[in-house]
């Protein structure tokens, strides 16, 4: 009797050192934003197909199956938990998942920084923080306040935010953008995104990376808002990603001042997208302005998969030469590339903060 109830002790005290030691040997990832970074949270709300990616042809490369992953394969979190050997990190919404010292994805496709940015569609960034803070709240009570501490402030933090505050009034021709100057609405939107940072931070978050925007006017379905300039870039909507580019690195910078402790990354994915676009030929891509997967002009015509209002739509065979999988969204070989460069060493011109995210991952 003894001895059985020493083993079962044993085997509590080594299933408990498996999880400590699984939480200190790994840096945790946590990811939040939108659908460049969604891993499939949209999958178990209450939406439309315009925000979700859970039917074919998405995700027909790398899985086989649609995962709610809006390109063929891998997103650049994918990636980049692949380089810091960490399994792929499920999306928070998923059943049963509670693998929480690995990390968790709360990105949710739409989702803005603002409230109002397609409300009641998506998951606000605002919420997905709420969510992080149950989470962050289940490890202190799991793993005790100083290793959950310690747990929550090893591990790094994504974001992709922004794009969809923008496109928004685009897109549903709401009158948010007519109340407010430009550089208003801009700064609303960051200061939104600050504040919510700032929680983030409060519950334990130190290493920050973000991905700035893209030329959000020139993706395929933008190009097509203006038909009378024959698929020239919108220029209303890139400049309104260039303002916020502009400030972002200002507000990162007053909360580093301000926060102790508090480390970011920012990664220029604006240079980025723009050189792929006009030069993708440098990028071994051959297409660089057409989507994959659409239809109309550019592919701009947000239809892929045929469960959108329109069922007709076309669908490339190589999607490894296209930066573009969809109307709005990159191909895997597109989004392994952002990855490599982020990752690595090899062109730190694209590397805008004071750390890169490979730092994040090796330092404590
Ligand atoms: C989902 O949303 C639709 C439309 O917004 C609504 O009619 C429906 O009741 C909602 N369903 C659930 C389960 O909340
Ligand atoms: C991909 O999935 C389809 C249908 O689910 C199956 O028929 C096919 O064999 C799979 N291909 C690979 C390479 O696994
Ligand atoms: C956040 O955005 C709302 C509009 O959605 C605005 O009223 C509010 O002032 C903003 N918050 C901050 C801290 O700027
Ligand atoms: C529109 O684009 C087409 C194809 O690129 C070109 O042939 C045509 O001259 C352009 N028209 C205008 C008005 O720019
Ligand atoms: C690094 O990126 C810049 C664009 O920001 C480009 O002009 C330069 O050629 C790149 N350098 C290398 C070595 O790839």
């Amino acid at each position: 009797m003894g001895c059985v109830r020493s083993w079962m002790l044993f085997i509590v005290v080594f299933i408990g050192e498996v999880f400590l030691s699984l939480g200190r040997k790994h840096v945790g990832f946590f990811i939040f934003g939108d659908s460049f970074l969604d891993a499939g949270n949209n999958n178990y709300i209450n939406t439309s197909t315009l925000d979700q990616a859970n039917f074919w042809p998405y995700g027909e490369t790398y899985f086989n199956f649609s995962t709610g992953r809006f390109s063929d394969g891998r997103l650049v979190s994918d990636f980049i938990a692949q380089y810091a050997n960490l399994p792929l990190v499920p999306p928070f919404l998923q059943p049963g998942y509670t693998q929480y010292y690995v990390g968790a994805n709360f990105a949710s496709a739409g989702a803005g920084a603002l409230v109002e940015t397609f409300q009641g569609s998506v998951i606000p960034l605002k919420t997905q923080a709420r969510n992080f803070k149950r989470v962050a709240k289940w490890m202190r009570h799991k793993l005790g306040k100083s290793e959950g501490k310690m747990l929550l402030s090893s591990a790094v933090y994504m974001f992709s935010i922004g794009s969809n505050d923008y496109f928004s009034p685009f897109l549903t021709h709401s009158h948010l953008l007519n109340s407010h100057s430009h550089s208003q609405y801009v700064a609303t939107v960051v200061a939104n995104l600050t504040s919510i940072i700032k929680e983030i931070y409060t519950r334990g978050a130190r290493k920050f990376v973000f991905l700035n925007l893209p030329p959000l006017g020139c993706v395929p379905g933008t190009r097509i808002l203006q038909p009378e300039r024959n698929g020239s870039c919108l220029q209303e909507l890139s400049d309104l990603a260039t303002l916020h580019n502009r400030i972002l690195p200002v507000a990162l910078s007053k909360l580093e001042k301000k926060l102790t402790g508090f480390k970011f990354a920012l990664y220029d994915l604006h240079t980025d997208v723009t050189q792929m676009i006009n030069h993708p030929l440098k990028y071994g891509l051959k297409e660089g302005k057409s989507a994959c997967c659409g239809s109309g002009a550019f592919g701009g015509v947000y239809s892929c998969g045929g469960k959108r209002g329109e069922k007709q739509f076309e669908l490339c065979e190589k999607p490894n030469e296209y930066l573009f999988w969809d109307s709005y969204h990159f191909t895997e070989s597109a989004y392994k590339q952002v990855a490599d460069r982020l990752w690595g060493y090899t062109n730190s011109s694209y590397n805008l903060g004071p750390y890169t995210i490979r730092d994040f991952f090796q330092i404590p």
